[in-house]
């Protein structure tokens, strides 16, 4: 896939989709701003799940920084929700910035299975179904919440062999 040299990626997809790996790869490790990571900052624990709404507001604090100032950002959250990618989206416009969808779309069963597998996640399997049902609903409409563009990898061979290049857009 080709995206904008400058652009707001928004990783799409459920808890154990593989979206913190796949940022990992593909990204330099200041260009992602992860919302574990901004749990952690703001309450010492990335599990912290009341601790979210000021982790989000310190983590669009510094996206919007970074686009400011010109540089590619990666939000590194499930996005499954259309308020999420709704502020998302917001914060590319006010930056003139084009905002970017890449959905990881792996079946459920994968990621439950994955998510048995770690250490530093303890929820239940309904916390992904959950997920996964909003995921489901959202696939419809990304094209329509101001993206420009979406890159859906469908299972985990498009997501390991997906390439990332950039294009000019000016
Ligand atoms: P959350 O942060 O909980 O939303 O999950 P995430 O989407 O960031 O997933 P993450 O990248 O942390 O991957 C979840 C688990 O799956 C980790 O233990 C990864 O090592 C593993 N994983 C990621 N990609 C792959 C893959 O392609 N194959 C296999 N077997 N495991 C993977
Ligand atoms: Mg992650």
């Amino acid at each position: 896939m080709k995206i904008p040299e400058l652009c707001l990626v928004a990783l799409v997809g459920v808890s154990g989709s593989g979206k913190s790996t796949f940022a990992r790869k593909h990204f330099l490790p200041t260009q992602v701003l992860s919302s574990d990571a901004f749990r952690a900052l703001v309450a010492d624990d990335e599990n912290d799940q009341s601790a979210s709404a000021d982790a989000f507001a310190a983590l669009h604090f510094v996206a919007g920084k970074r686009l400011a100032a010109g540089r590619l950002t990666v939000v590194d959250a499930t996005n499954v929700q259309p308020h999420a990618r709704q502020a998302l989206v917001a914060l590319a416009r006010e930056h003139d910035v084009l905002p970017v969808a890449i959905v990881l779309d792996v079946p459920e069963d994968e990621c439950w299975a994955r998510t048995q597998a770690r250490p530093d996640r303890d929820f239940g399997r309904q916390v992904i179904s959950r997920q996964q049902r909003d995921l489901r609903r959202s696939l419809k409409h990304l094209g329509r919440e101001g993206f420009r563009q979406v890159h859906v990898l469908h299972g985990v061979n498009e997501i390991n062999t997906a390439e990332i290049g950039y294009e000019k857009l000016f």
